[in-house]
């Protein structure tokens, strides 16, 4: 069997938790490969709402086994609240997650070394979520970081202490004051007790042995191509590949184990943080998404930054990651405007361009492409007849700009409100 890989195509919060939760009863193993708990995965089904971080969104699937691949950062604090408020609804939770081994460890003091990092910025910060994210990413390619597997030596108290005084010193010389360690290292250590309820594995072997035995496994990637480490609008991006090749880095399969690519964008653009956003709406137009859209981080609860779609981008993700089939949600948000629209190029210094400018400072002006829009309350459709000839049209538009088929559209947040070509 081969691996799906399922990705945000635009600076994340596409709805890829929903997606996944719709998917996940279709495979056996649902894995997520890169990014900690900066995500904020959005769950809804029978009423209830769920916001997952660090595990998988196949979590809520019946028989499903989730993996937390070698190329996520994981924090044990956050990952035991994630757990207890999971174990309500799937009280099996220690059986169906597995956790890689060589997954590296957010330490309390990543969090306060990435408050200091963003402070020293001051006006150019990246706007991160503050989760330690760039600070464990790291100590992990400068490998001094501490991983999963090492909590079970002897020598991990050791280890933890020296790492800590190591950064404290870092901090210190950041200049930065403003925190308390104390507040986020005893419930590390909780979670520490919690992580060891789980079984750790070998997460290269453990995919790769089910992939032979015939196991259907779906990857969840968290973030989104423009958030990219290498193709992202650097440095405004998170510090993992959120792209496809993420996934065989993050989980340790060769590239042509991958099988279907699920691309999922939103019906227009969103951005939590700081960088270039071309489509970035100013307007009432913009307000009207966020407020329709909720666009709130599900994470920190920061307003989004909300625009019109950005093909261009679209585009550059859809090669980036090789997807083979598109998802769109949030059309439904898109309802009642007179007309939409979508960008089909930037122009930079006065030439029309195609590419993703290089530097971050440089203005790319969108040129866009008018379309009628549609008043027509979708969020009740199951099928496609039920939707609008101008949302038909410019779904249709869309695809072929990008020359990847959308083959499911989503209507609403709830599990029900999916629609499959
Ligand atoms: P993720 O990070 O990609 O999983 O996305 P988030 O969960 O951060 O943000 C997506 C938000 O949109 C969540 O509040 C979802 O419940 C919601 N959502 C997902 N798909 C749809 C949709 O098609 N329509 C509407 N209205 N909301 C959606
Ligand atoms: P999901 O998986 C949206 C953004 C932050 C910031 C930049 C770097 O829910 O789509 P970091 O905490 O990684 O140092 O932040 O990346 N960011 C996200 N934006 N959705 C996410 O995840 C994000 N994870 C990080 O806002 O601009
Ligand atoms: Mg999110």
């Amino acid at each position: 069997m081969k691996i799906d890989v399922l990705l945000g195509l635009q600076w994340g919060d596409e709805g890829k938790g929903k997606i996944v939760d719709v998917l996940a009863p279709k495979y056996n193993i649902v894995t997520r490969f890169q990014g900690g708990p900066n995500a904020g995965h959005t769950l809804k089904f029978s009423g209830k709402k769920f916001v997952l971080h660090t595990v998988p969104s196949g979590i809520f699937t019946d028989g499903a086994i989730n993996v937390i691949g070698n190329g996520v950062v994981l924090d044990p604090g956050i990952f035991k609240s994630e757990i207890e408020a999971i174990a309500s609804e799937n009280p099996e939770i220690t059986k169906c997650l597995k956790i890689a081994k060589r997954a590296n460890l957010i330490l309390p003091t990543h969090r306060i070394l990435d408050a200091a990092n963003e402070a020293a910025k001051g006006k150019s910060k990246i706007g991160s979520t503050l989760k330690g994210i760039g600070p464990a990413y790291t100590d992990k390619i400068s490998r001094n970081g501490l991983r999963v597997g090492d909590i079970l030596s002897p020598e991990f108290k050791q280890r933890f202490d020296a790492l800590t005084a190591r950064h404290l010193r870092e901090i210190e010389s950041l200049g930065f004051k403003d925190f308390s360690l104390e507040e986020f290292t005893k419930g590390w250590f909780e979670g520490i007790e919690c992580l060891k309820q789980f079984e750790f594995v070998d997460s290269e072997m453990f995919i790769n042995e089910k992939l032979d035995e015939n196991k259907s496994v779906l990857a969840e990637g968290a973030q989104g191509t423009m958030l990219d480490i290498d193709f992202g609008s650097y440095p405004f991006v998170t510090s993992s590949n959120t792209i496809c090749a993420g996934a065989c880095t993050g989980m340790g399969v060769a590239p042509q184990k991958i099988g279907e690519v699920y691309g999922i964008f939103k019906a227009y653009c969103t951005r939590v943080g700081a960088g270039p956003f071309p489509t970035e709406l100013f307007d009432e137009t913009g307000e009207e998404l966020r407020s329709k859209g909720g666009e709130f981080g599900a994470t920190t609860g920061r307003p989004r930054r909300t625009g019109w779609l950005d093909l261009v981008e679209l585009k550059y993700s859809c090669m980036i990651n090789g997807v083979t089939q598109l998802i769109v949600t949030k059309s439904d948000v898109m309802n009642g405007f007179d007309t939409v629209k979508a960008c089909v190029a930037y122009e930079i210094n006065g030439k029309q361009t195609m590419s993703m400018p290089f530097d971050s400072s440089e203005e790319a002006k969108p040129v866009y492409k008018e379309f009628k829009g549609w008043k027509t309350d979708i969020s009740n459709a199951k099928t496609e007849k039920e939707l609008p000839k101008e949302l038909v049209d410019y779904l249709a538009f869309i695809a072929n700009f990008v020359k990847v088929p959308i083959k499911m559209i989503s209507v609403g947040p709830d599990r029900d409100a999916t629609i499959v070509r």
